[in-house]
């Protein structure tokens, strides 16, 4: 056989040998634009990034080093999937103060929550499982599940959160596994379930048999307004709660926890030991250091007033510059305000030219699983990142 020939039959189609799940990866138009988004030059309102200011390193720095100095047989060995007792005990501790009775047993430190949906996708979602998620809701949490095959029916949200009494005819109709809900400053949409649609929601479950996955990383980032008990607290054997230290410490720490019945958490630590055996004690046991040595409560105060004043930057420039029949959301915390604009203006077409004008955002169709129609004249706005005057800048084009 000449070279030629011999390397083309050694060559492989790739295509043809990829897992059956593999073309549910595809890359939408949507992720094709906000490639665009990094360009130097653009102001970003896309993202949902943390400032980068209000990361501890200090003390991030100091507990590494006091692990490393002081207990480096442990942290750089290999450690339990399930997580390092110390750390989880006090995630207990601090979730038990929130009303949710958590045990050690009830929880898993997971790589970031992405990893704790990952999970839910792993273990409860096949081809053709209907996932009722909100909508608006988390692109991430949709990336993972339409990656192992899931269909999904939305429910609207509106000032308090998600449209719990139309769940019962969107089981009867979908017949759903479960209900991705985002309660608190929901990403992208802005807004906080109420006490009531809680209940209503943990009712529902209890009734109708389904379970809820409870994704919390914006809990602690209240800028006003009062603590609204989590789903968990109201139905602890139906839900699944995810909460990180993302939002409040440093996203790049990959740190996060999962709150669910002991017997599910069994299946996660299955789940997570196939996938990457346990995450890093070195981590974990940093990540214990920091919250036990005291700062976290004026570490948090100080992130609160930082994206406040960057929240009612945002809020005033709105205020100013956009026309009257524009319309936000006014979050009591979180990191995002989600904007609906008159039905002329479609945010994905005129995406390009915001680009070429300097600023991102994310158009609002990218959090919808379904019709393409769902958000078109909407869009995600974030307020944390840049300081106010850029924002300032940016809404006054
Ligand atoms: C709603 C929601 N869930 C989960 C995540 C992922 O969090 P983590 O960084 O802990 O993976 C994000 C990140 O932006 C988020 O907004």
């Amino acid at each position: 056989m000449s070279e030629e020939n011999q390397k083309k039959s050694t060559l492989i189609d790739w295509d043809s040998r990829y897992a059956g799940r593999v073309p549910y990866l595809k890359s939408s138009a949507i992720r094709d634009l906000l490639t665009l988004t990094n360009q130097p030059g653009i102001i970003s309102l896309a993202g949902g990034l943390p400032a980068p200011e209000a990361f501890p390193v200090t003390e991030i720095k100091a507990a590494f080093n006091e692990v490393l100095e002081k207990e480096s047989t442990k942290a750089l060995q290999y450690g339990t999937t399930e997580g390092y007792i110390p750390l989880k005990e006090y995630l207990c501790e601090s979730m038990r103060k929130y009303g949710v009775p958590a045990e050690v047993g009830n929880v898993i430190i997971t790589n970031g929550a992405q990893q704790g949906l990952d999970m839910v996708g792993r273990l409860f979602v096949d081809e053709k499982t209907v996932v009722c998620t909100e909508g608006p809701t988390y692109l991430g949490a949709l990336q993972t599940w339409t990656f192992h095959g899931a269909k999904y029916c939305t429910v609207p949200i509106d000032k308090e959160g998600m449209r719990t009494d139309l769940l019962p005819e969107l089981f009867r109709q979908h017949h759903f596994k479960f209900i991705y809900a985002l309660p608190n400053f929901q990403n992208p949409g802005g807004v906080t379930m109420s006490l009531e649609r809680r209940q209503e929601l943990a009712n529902f479950a209890q009734k109708y048999g389904v379970f809820i996955i409870e994704d919390d990383p914006y809990g602690n980032l209240r800028y006003e307004g009062k603590d609204v008990a989590p789903i968990v607290s109201l139905a602890k054997d139906n839900t699944f709660y995810l909460g990180t230290v993302s939002k409040t410490l440093a996203p790049g720490l990959r740190c996060a926890w999962v709150v669910a019945p002991e017997a599910v958490i069994s299946k996660n630590v299955l789940a997570k030991q196939s996938s990457d055996l346990f995450t890093s004690m070195l981590l974990q046991m940093a990540v214990h250091k920091i919250y036990t040595s005291g700062m976290l409560k004026d570490h948090v105060a100080n992130v609160r007033v930082l994206y406040k004043e960057r929240r009612d930057a945002m809020l005033t420039a709105m205020d100013k510059h956009m026309p009257k029949d524009v319309i936000w959301t006014r979050p009591e915390g979180g990191l995002f305000l989600w904007v609906t604009v008159p039905s002329i203006v479609n945010t994905t077409e005129i995406f390009e030219k915001a680009i070429e004008n300097g600023v991102a955002y994310v158009p609002g169709v990218a959090f919808y699983p379904n019709k393409v129609e769902d958000g078109l004249h909407t869009m995600r706005l974030n307020f944390s990142y840049n300081n106010p005057e850029k924002t300032k800048k940016v809404l006054n084009v």
